[in-house]
C-alpha cells in the first residue's frame, strides 16, 4: 500500500489541465430545466419581489423564452401557471380546461419549437381557491378523487402537446392513474416525471408568491408532503412511482437533500432530477445581490454538487443564466 510521502493526493489538482482530466462530475447545458411562469396578464414581463431576476411571463413572452431556450441548447423547459383568481374554486375546476392557461401556452410553444422538450405540472394547488393540492372535505385533503382530477388533467396538458407530465401533488396512486389514463387517450408517448420524494419545505415560499397562493394557503401541506425528517420513506415513495410507471423522478428541494438524491440513485438507478426550487434560487441570488458570495461560482458549484450526488438533470431557475455561462 502507497501513502505519503509516496502518495501525495494534491499531484493531480496541481495545474488547470490535470484537475480537468480527473474531474468526476461536469453540469452541461443538457442537464438543464428552465423552470418558468406564466400569466395571463396583459403586460409580457411582471417581476416577482421574493425571486429578483425572475418574472412571471405572458403567452406571447413564453414563446419568445422557449425560444431562447432552444437558442442556448437547453433541452426542455418546465411550465407553472399564476392562475387569475377568478377561475379558482374549491374544486379546480379551471385545472380541466383545455383552453385553459397553460394548454395555450403549450400548444403555442409546440407550434414555434417543436424540438424543445415541454414539462408540465400536473398539480391542483395553482387552481384552488385554498391552494391545495387536493381537494378538501371537512378539512381533510382528500386522495382518490384528487387522483380522479390529476388523471384527468394530465390527458389535457398531453393532448395540448405536453412532452412530459409531472405530478406535484404528492397523492397515493397518481401515478399509476395518471399513466392508465394516458394509455386510454392513446397518449403512451407522453412521459411521466413524478416529483416522487417531495418534502414539506419552507424552500417554496417564494414560488408560491410568484404563483399567487402564498396569501390563500390555508394550513401547510404536511398531510400529502413528506417529512424533512425522513429518509427511509423516500424510497418507498419512488419505489411505489416506478413500479405504478414513472419514467422520471425527481427530489425536492435540492441542495437540503443531496443525501436523499445519492440514496435514491444509488438504490433505483432510474433517470434522477432535483429541482432547485424557489427558496434554493432566491438565497444564492440574495447573497449575490449583496456581493457576499461570487454569483457564478456558488451556482456553478450548487449544481456541480446536484451531478455529484447523483442526478441526471436540475430544474432551475437559473437555466438560461448557466446556459449562457457555458456557452462563453
Ligand atoms: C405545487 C408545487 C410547488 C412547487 C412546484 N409545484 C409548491 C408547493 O408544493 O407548494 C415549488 C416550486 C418552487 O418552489 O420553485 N404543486
Amino acid at each position: 500500500m502507497s501513502t505519503y510521502p509516496f502518495t501525495r493526493l494534491r499531484r493531480t489538482r496541481a495545474s488547470d489541465w490535470s484537475r480537468r482530466l480527473v474531474s468526476e462530475s461536469v453540469v452541461m447545458r443538457n442537464d438543464l430545466i428552465w423552470t418558468i411562469i406564466i400569466t395571463d396578464a396583459k403586460e409580457k414581463r411582471t417581476s416577482i419581489p421574493s425571486m429578483p431576476g425572475v418574472d412571471r411571463v405572458n403567452l406571447d413572452e413564453v414563446v419568445s423564452e422557449a425560444k431562447k431556450a432552444r437558442d442556448l441548447g437547453i433541452p426542455a423547459i418546465a411550465l407553472f401557471p399564476n392562475i387569475n383568481p377568478k377561475y379558482k374554486s374549491d374544486c379546480a375546476s379551471e385545472a380541466l380546461n383545455p383552453n385553459g392557461l397553460i394548454p395555450k401556452a403549450v400548444s403555442a410553444i409546440k407550434a414555434a419549437v417543436p424540438d424543445l422538450g415541454i414539462i408540465v405540472d400536473v398539480a391542483l394547488d395553482p387552481y384552488t381557491t385554498h391552494g391545495h393540492d387536493g381537494l378538501i372535505e371537512d378539512n381533510k385533503i382528500l386522495n382518490d378523487a384528487s387522483v380522479e382530477i390529476l388523471a384527468q388533467s394530465a390527458v389535457i396538458l398531453g393532448k395540448a402537446g405536453a412532452d412530459i407530465v409531472a405530478p406535484s401533488d404528492m397523492m397515493d396512486g397518481r401515478v399509476a392513474s395518471i399513466r392508465e389514463s394516458l394509455e386510454r387517450a392513446q397518449l403512451s408517448d407522453v412521459m411521466i416525471m413524478s416529483y416522487a420524494a417531495k418534502y414539506a419545505s419552507s424552500f417554496y415560499g417564494p414560488y408560491r408568491d410568484a404563483i399567487g397562493t402564498s396569501s390563500s394557503l390555508v394550513g401547510d401541506k404536511r398531510t400529502y408532503q413528506m417529512d424533512p425528517a425522513n429518509s427511509d420513506e423516500a424510497l418507498r415513495e419512488v419505489e411505489q412511482d416506478i413500479i405504478e410507471g414513472a419514467d422520471m423522478i425527481m427530489i425536492k428541494p435540492g441542495m437540503p437533500y443531496l443525501d436523499i438524491i445519492k440514496r435514491i440513485k444509488d438504490e433505483f438507478r432510474m433517470p434522477t432530477y432535483a429541482f432547485q426550487v424557489s427558496g434554493e434560487y432566491s438565497m444564492l441570488k440574495a447573497v449575490s445581490q449583496n456581493k457576499w458570495l461570487d454569483e457564478k461560482k456558488i451556482v456553478m458549484e450548487s449544481l456541480t454538487s446536484f451531478k455529484r450526488a447523483g442526478c441526471d438533470g436540475i430544474l432551475t431557475y437559473f437555466a438560461p443564466q448557466v446556459a449562457d455561462w457555458l456557452n462563453h
